[in-house]
């Protein structure tokens, strides 16, 4: 596996989707790197304008790009706003990586996720599934468009020689989540539904699907900081893999969330809606071979997360109040 050593102390990075659960913890793990960090809102720049990524790059020239901007759901929005998925992500990865080529960025990482492998490739996920098989139908615009991302960085290495490359990460949960109700991924939606029940004394509270699917699941300061050593250290058209390498059924995920939170009621599973991919766990047996592996334990991780949860609900709850009536 290729390796070369990049710096980033004194680069100009570029971390795009800032406001991000991924890129937030990307710029909280920067912050010790003695690296100029850049960010510009959507408001100001939509990735998905190509006339406008092109005279950003070109007036910014970023040295070094991390491609965190993407539309992001879980399983209800995936399925229901196929075409938007589709869109956004194809536009932005194809926007981005062609600007950061044509003005001159030494190094670029592209995000996929670990849905870009078939929906039944053998478990754990090894790298070199990728495209060996049907993709799970529910997500399969958003997959499409990251493989067309993961494609696009391969193709501008082996084509013009840039340090391209590309990280696979598991399901990951943290602050910064999206709490949205219907639109959250699990980790989010348990904490949500756990925490509410909880305050308003409800007694049950209803998990999707059936419970036996199995996830894997990245506090997401872990995340950040695989994908910092691997910046400084990795350069190779193969994926890589980012995860715990370990998996947990939906059922007994959810008691540990309850657990976090407080909620001592009765947990049902509504079996009408959809389960996905049977099991999700990634072999992260290339990333450990590079030198890196998760730190944040699953317990810690759920509390750490359900902290920034109420600290960012509470916020929430204090602005509501002050606006006025
Ligand atoms: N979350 C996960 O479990 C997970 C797992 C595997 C891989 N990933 C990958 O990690 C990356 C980041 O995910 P995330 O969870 O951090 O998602 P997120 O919290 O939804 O953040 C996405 C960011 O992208 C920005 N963005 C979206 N569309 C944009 C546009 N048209 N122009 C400019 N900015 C745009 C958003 O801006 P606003 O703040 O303005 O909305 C937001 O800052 C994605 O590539 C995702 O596929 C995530």
């Amino acid at each position: 596996m290729a390796s070369t050593a990049f710096e980033l102390k004194g680069k100009t990075v570029f971390v795009a989707g800032h406001r991000g659960m991924v890129g937030a913890a990307l710029m909280r793990r920067l912050a010790g790197e003695q690296a100029e960090l850049l960010t510009v809102p959507r408001s100001e720049l939509d990735l998905r304008d190509q006339a406008a990524v092109n005279a950003w790059f070109a007036a910014k020239r970023p040295q070094a790009v991390f491609l965190a901007a993407a539309k992001v759901g879980g399983i209800v929005a995936n399925n229901a706003l196929r075409a938007e998925f589709l869109h956004d992500n194809l536009a932005i990865s194809s926007n981005v990586i062609q600007a950061a080529h044509a003005n001159g960025c030494e190094k670029l990482m592209f995000f996929g996720s670990s849905c870009i492998y078939p929906r039944l490739a053998p478990q754990p996920l090894r790298e070199d599934s990728i495209l060996t098989g049907p993709l799970e139908p529910t997500n399969e615009p958003y997959a499409i468009a990251k493989i067309a991302g993961i494609k696009m960085a391969e193709a501008y290495r082996s084509q013009y020689g840039a340090d391209f490359i590309s990280v696979m990460p598991t399901n990951l949960y943290g602050p910064g989540d999206n709490y949205h109700p219907e639109y959250s991924h699990v980790v989010a939606a348990l904490i949500r539904r756990f925490h509410e029940a909880k305050i308003s004394g409800g007694r049950k509270v209803v998990v999707w699907g059936t419970g036996t699917p199995r996830r894997e699941f990245l506090y997401v300061d872990d995340l950040a900081d695989a994908c910092i050593h691997l910046m400084k250290t990795y350069s190779s058209p193969d994926l890589v893999n980012i995860g715990t390498g370990e998996d947990i059924s939906i059922a007994d995920f959810a008691l540990m969330v309850a657990a976090a939170v407080g909620f001592r009621g009765e947990i049902s599973f509504d079996t009408s809606r959809p389960d996905g991919t049977p099991r999700k766990l990634l072999d992260v047996r290339r990333l450990s071979g590079l030198g890196w592996r998760a730190t944040t334990s699953l317990n810690d991780g759920i509390q750490l997360a359900y902290r920034a949860y109420r600290a960012a609900s509470d916020g929430r709850h204090q602005t509501d109040s002050l606006v006025p009536g």
